[in-house]
């Protein structure tokens, strides 16, 4: 029997149970969960996400390669970059945070009945979703586009998953997937799409304020692509806020890649809504997000949180990825975007990073060179 999860909604006022087929709203919106009422109950003894699985409106527990409660270490150990904290999701178990939200989008498709499983990415979401598939029992099959490092490939087919590459961009790799799941009636695994996701990206948030001492930083710093932990940590503090733990959200900083700033655009220019760019090649492939279909709602996010979206250049990041390196922490180069933001801000004195602040790795660079 299918435990009672709760329905997918759409600003039209639609609203839909979970189902194998649904994954977006029938006048095309993007589908939302309601707010869940958090219980701040962590399991002691249970070192993985599903130790707030009373915080997650998914059962879990049952689907599970240990994903979450990553290490928060200080950024440097000589005191130059006080109250920064680095959270260390390179160590997921597959090598990334999309961990969190693959286990929750792949338990849901095994509550629904799913047999088989479509997924799009730019990589690291693919790689999850095809272990957690695995993990289950389930057929997946993984769209990405052409340029997709060569290590994420050979992981996502070593999970025994099929591996589409569509010769175009983020934007057709989606469009391709999405396709296939219309034709096929396969489960949209969707990073995007499926808010699910986001419920697993949330416990980024859970796990730093309990990492914390039960405080909330004053400054998440996080990169943004697709936003799926610029929604899924807002989510969080969002919810430890209302169960009356916390009294004022941390400021969100997201972070994109000068080649590819959408969002930083409309950010700048005052904007609500975010229109497509066209990228160029940037080695931060994990963010390179020219149509962000969540856009306007990260824009939202930051807003409220008193945050900002900023850019960093190539050279940044190479520099961060070497400075990191040199720290004994081994990033791919998208994993050094967050931290890229994080020096520069500092050196120019910015107010948005005075106080504690936590960026995540967010990727393991034994995936993807510079
Ligand atoms: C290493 C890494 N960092 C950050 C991101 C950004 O995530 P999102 O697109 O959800 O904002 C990704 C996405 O694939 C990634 O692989
Ligand atoms: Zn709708």
């Amino acid at each position: 029997m299918v435990p009672d999860l709760p329905s997918y909604e759409c600003s039209c006022g639609r609203s839909y149970a979970p189902s194998v087929e649904r994954w977006r709203c029938d006048c095309g919106g993007l589908l939302e969960l309601p707010p869940v009422a958090l219980t701040w109950n962590p399991r002691p003894g249970d070192h993985s996400l599903w130790r707030y699985e009373d915080a997650i409106p998914v059962p879990g527990r049952a689907l599970s390669l240990g994903e979450g409660m990553t290490p928060l270490v200080e950024a440097s150990l000589d005191g130059d970059e006080s109250g920064v904290r680095l959270k260390i999701e390179y160590a997921s178990p597959t090598g990334s945070f999309k961990d969190r939200g693959a286990v929750m989008l792949v338990t849901l498709a095994r509550l629904l009945g799913a047999t088989r499983l479509v997924a799009d990415s730019s990589g690291n979401a693919g790689t999850a979703v095809a272990a957690y598939a695995a993990r289950a029992g389930l057929a997946a099959e993984i769209f990405v586009p052409s340029g997709t490092s060569e290590k994420k490939l050979h992981q996502i087919r070593g999970h025994g998953s099929r591996v589409t590459v569509v010769d175009g961009s983020r934007e057709d790799t989606a469009k391709a997937a999405a396709e296939r799941v219309d034709a096929t009636g396969a489960f949209y695994a969707s990073h995007v799409y499926n808010p699910y996701f986001y419920e697993g990206t949330k416990t980024y948030a859970l796990e730093v304020f309990e990492q914390l001492g039960e405080v909330a930083p004053a400054t998440l710093v996080l990169p943004a692509g697709n936003g799926t932990l610029v929604l899924g940590a807002y989510l969080g503090f969002a919810g430890l806020r209302a169960a009356g733990l916390i009294d004022r959200l941390p400021r969100i900083v997201a972070v994109q890649a000068e080649r590819c700033s959408p969002v930083a655009s409309a950010f700048a220019a005052g904007s609500h809504h975010v229109e497509p760019v066209l990228p160029e090649a940037t080695v931060a492939e994990g963010i390179a997000i020219a149509a962000p279909a969540r856009g306007a709602r990260m824009l939202e996010i930051v807003r409220e949180t008193g945050g900002s979206v900023v850019t960093v250049s190539e050279d940044e990041i190479a520099r961060s990825h070497a400075a990191l390196a040199a720290r004994g922490l081994w990033v791919e180069p998208t994993g050094a975007v967050a931290y890229a933001a994080v020096r520069r801000l500092r050196a120019e004195g910015s107010p948005f990073v005075e106080g504690d602040v936590v960026a995540p790795l967010c990727g393991s660079g034994l995936k993807a060179s510079l």
